[in-house]
């Protein structure tokens, strides 16, 4: 599938990280693919005047950096740079954005506005745009995450973008959404009823869903510091993975009808207030410790992270489901920076059998577990039992890989291909509506307001670990333990 007519994609944060690592290498792949159409432009917006020759060696030197060298095609390049334009505009002040206008094509229906700075700005960029008189009836605009640091602040951005743009216009971006894995396990769930039969508080114990980084804050330390995991990762990509794994089957692909279903999702999450949260949610920040063999420091002695910080940089949660299918099925969620490696599951933990056979099995071994990885390496496995061969009935657990022999040939495009693509050609299934976006807040901001209240360090750990002893202690309480090698 290719994109028909001519589109322009306007880049707020147009050199900044996510731009330099996710966005432009993505464009890049896509053109690559054969995937882009021509005429096309991609704008860079910059805070700083930048000549057109150091504007593209900036982006050329973040391809080579951010693609495997395998991918980056010199011939290619030099097409690709036709696309590129770069353009300066002081997102503060709506009159910079009059000239903006002599860049774009006024007959080009596909317009797309991409808004990769901090949620603070999303307001003054709208409302900039519009005075310019930028937005037609075509036009759309994505948003990234987080939008607003709690409720309040999400509500009034929500409202704020809803001035200028239709509902429809909107694509609320959460890039875990984008991955291959991801919707395989839509595909794994709906297109085969030997899963769905079973997928329900009957057969299932319980669900871990782990987003961990060996990476430490790195140079995002600026932002990173008054955010923490819950709202950069915990508000938005676990809860989305949540959804998707224990929403009811939409009626179809449309975005709405899984959106309606995802949204139910959240709004049965059982509220964690008060008490619970100290017995329910664990929240770490990163001690001095080694990552990939190199020593590395605590948080609070990384470059731009106040001395006193209390920044959560890990947060796990037991979530509970309040509904029919997941009564009494705990979901086990968490993600931190600096753990002891990266990777991303979800692990569906079957029931135990109700009574052994087999001589000298202790009962965990038995239970089958689903895997979902979403990286580093993207796959999904069914953990089973079988005998071990020889004398004797031994059992021993055995994987069954549901990927393609072929799997590693095929290049598995990032996330963001695939969303950019999705916006270019207007299909916003993958994308956020906008309540979902302030339920997941709602659920959010008690715990949040809580730890805000109580002005205390996070639980420390050591980088390269896990994570904190209160992180083991949460599922041990429970008689569970984390998949940490699965
Ligand atoms: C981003 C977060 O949304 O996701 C980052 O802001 C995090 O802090 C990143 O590192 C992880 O994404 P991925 O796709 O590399 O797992």
């Amino acid at each position: 599938m290719h994109i028909d007519a001519p589109f322009e994609l306007v880049l707020f944060g147009g050199l900044g990280d996510l731009s330099q690592r996710k966005l432009l290498p993505a464009m890049f792949m896509l053109f690559c693919d054969g995937r882009l159409p021509q005429p096309g432009k991609i704008v860079a917006i910059t805070r700083r005047e930048l000549a057109r020759d150091d504007f593209l060696q900036q982006v050329r030197q973040a391809l080579r950096q951010h693609l495997e060298a395998r991918y980056f095609d010199e011939s290619l390049w030099h097409q690709f740079v036709e696309y590129l334009v770069c353009h300066t505009i002081d997102l503060n002040d709506a009159n910079t954005f009059v000239q903006l206008e002599q860049v774009l094509d006024k007959q080009c229906q596909n317009r797309v506005f991409y808004l990769a700075t901090g949620s603070d700005l999303y307001t003054s960029i709208c409302a900039g745009l519009h005075h310019s008189h930028l937005i037609h009836e075509h036009a759309k605009v994505v948003l990234e995450k987080p939008i607003g640091h709690d409720f309040e602040s999400a509500t009034q951005i929500n409202n704020a973008v809803a001035e200028y743009f239709a509902e429809s216009q909107i694509y609320r971006i959460d890039h875990y959404l984008g991955k291959e894995t991801v919707q395989n396990l839509m595909v794994l769930r709906f297109a085969n009823s030997l899963f769905e039969h079973q997928w329900n508080h009957k057969y299932i114990d319980h669900i871990q869903i782990t987003i961990s980084e060996s990476l430490g804050v790195e140079k995002r330390a600026g932002f990173y510091d008054h955010v923490g995991a819950m709202r950069d990762m915990f508000q938005n990509h676990l809860l989305q993975l949540l959804c998707i794994t224990a929403m009811e089957p939409p009626a179809s692909l449309e975005p709405d009808a899984i959106r309606d279903e995802k949204v139910k999702v959240i709004r049965s999450l059982r509220a964690i207030t008060g008490d619970a949260i100290n017995d329910k949610v664990v929240r770490g920040q990163y001690d001095a410790g080694v990552a990939d063999g190199k020593p590395v420091p605590r948080y609070r002695d990384e470059p731009d992270v106040a001395g006193k910080s209390q920044t959560e940089t890990f947060v796990a949660v037991k979530v509970e489901i309040e509904n029919w299918r997941w009564a009494g099925v705990p979901f086990y969620l968490r993600t931190g920076k600096r753990l002891a490696e990266r990777a991303c599951e979800i692990v569906v933990h079957f029931k135990e059998i109700p009574h052994s056979i087999f001589p000298l099995q202790h009962k965990n071994t038995m239970a089958n577990k689903l895997v979902f990885r979403l990286q580093p390496d993207e796959g999904i496995r069914l953990m089973l039992c079988e005998k071990k061969i020889g004398p004797g009935m031994n059992v021993r657990p055995m994987n069954l890989s549901l990927n393609p022999a072929d799997h590693k040939k095929t290049r598995v495009p990032e996330a963001y291909e695939r969303l950019l693509f999705d916006v270019l050609v207007s299909n916003a299934t993958l994308f956020l509506r906008d309540d979902e976006l302030m339920e997941a807040w709602r659920w959010v901001d008690s715990i949040l307001t809580f730890w805000n209240d109580l002005e205390q360090r996070p639980e420390p750990y050591t980088s390269g670990s896990w994570g904190p002893a209160a992180a083991t202690l949460l599922l041990a309480k429970d008689g569970r333990l984390w998949d940490e090698n699965s």
